[in-house]
């Protein structure tokens, strides 16, 4: 096995002193079943662990004035689908929902980040994966993972984001190299997050999010053919009426406001690209606040996206 369950699965979660809502103890799913988080470890051999042969997804779920519910959780199982079918896998979306909403339940959960992966286990150390065991996981936490409560500074990456021709724009584990790298030298510049652009100098997108920009109050979505097909980005755009085209860097540095988004960062304000600094973003701020009651079922619209838990 390429992932072993060291301890029996973890009994009925019991509320600890601390938060009574709250499981004693994390719970993950793995492969049909619920277990500790703990108590799972995966094997040294995992064919994705040397090759980043899997696929994950990340997504949110919010308390809502009627439990919790998970924020577009079809469209993330689609595209996760479409990861897992470029290699080879197979999986079945509506395991991974339950999975999903199994995992929310057990941690009690309202306002939580999902991880889904779907991986190859032992095989061989050969590139062909055929005849590896397939694994799929589901973690949530109530911690924030990207950019979301800060107002980001951007530093313009020098390493270009994975060309689609080479790598499709999907959540396939391994293509997030590129994104670590950006990162890392991002952050060694003294910056908060990398922007990607393209040899013509037209913007991607940032290491785990799509960008936006306001410009005499008009908003424009960034397209790119590498930039990941957001679904932050394609709720913004429904909601907002937001052009979608091509934007080179320095319409991007001369615009009014900057933000970047995606199910982590939710809306998340640029507050400088390099030595540009933006002011003011009233724009940006209405629509984060628009966003943050759709998420949460609070508004007319968008309420076909929620899925209860
Ligand atoms: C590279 C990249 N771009 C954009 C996004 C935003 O996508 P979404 O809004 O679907 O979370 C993400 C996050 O998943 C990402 O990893």
């Amino acid at each position: 096995m390429s992932l072993n369950v060291i301890t029996e699965a973890a009994p009925a979660p019991t509320p600890s002193t601390a938060d009574a809502a709250a499981p004693a103890r994390t719970l993950a799913w793995f492969d049909g079943a619920l277990h500790d988080v703990d108590a799972l470890q995966a094997g040294l051999t995992t064919h994705a662990m040397h090759y980043g042969s899997g696929v994950f997804e990340g997504i949110r779920s919010y308390a809502t004035a009627d439990g919790a519910a998970v924020f577009r959780l079809p469209e993330h199982m689609a595209r996760m689908r479409e990861g897992a079918a470029l290699l080879g896998m197979a999986f079945d979306p509506a395991r991974a929902t339950d999975a999903v909403l199994a995992t929310l339940r057990a941690n009690r959960h309202r306002d939580a980040y999902i991880r889904p992966l779907a991986w190859f286990g032992e095989g061989s150390f050969g590139l062909d994966v055929e005849g590896h065991t397939e694994h799929l996981m589901v973690a949530t936490t109530a911690t924030r993972v990207h950019l979301a409560g800060t107002r980001a500074r951007l530093g313009v990456s020098t390493w270009r984001r994975n060309p689609a021709d080479s790598l499709p724009p999907l959540k396939l584990c391994g293509a997030y190299i590129n994104s670590i790298l950006a990162k890392r030298e991002s952050k060694a510049r003294g910056f908060d997050e990398a922007l990607f652009t393209d040899a013509e100098g037209f913007v991607v997108e940032c290491t785990g999010a799509n960008v936006f920009m306001v410009t005499g109050g008009r908003i424009t979505a960034v397209t790119h053919r590498d930039a990941l097909p957001g679904i932050t980005r394609d709720t913004l755009i429904a909601l907002s009426g937001a052009e979608a085209r091509a934007v080179g860097i320095d319409e991007l540095r001369d615009a009014d406001e900057v933000f970047a988004c995606g199910t982590a960062a939710e809306v998340a304000p640029v507050q400088a690209i390099e030595d540009r600094c933006y002011g003011d973003n009233p724009v940006t701020r209405e629509l984060a606040a628009l966003y943050a009651r759709v998420v949460r079922g609070e508004a007319e619209t968008g309420r076909g996206w929620l899925t209860a838990v």
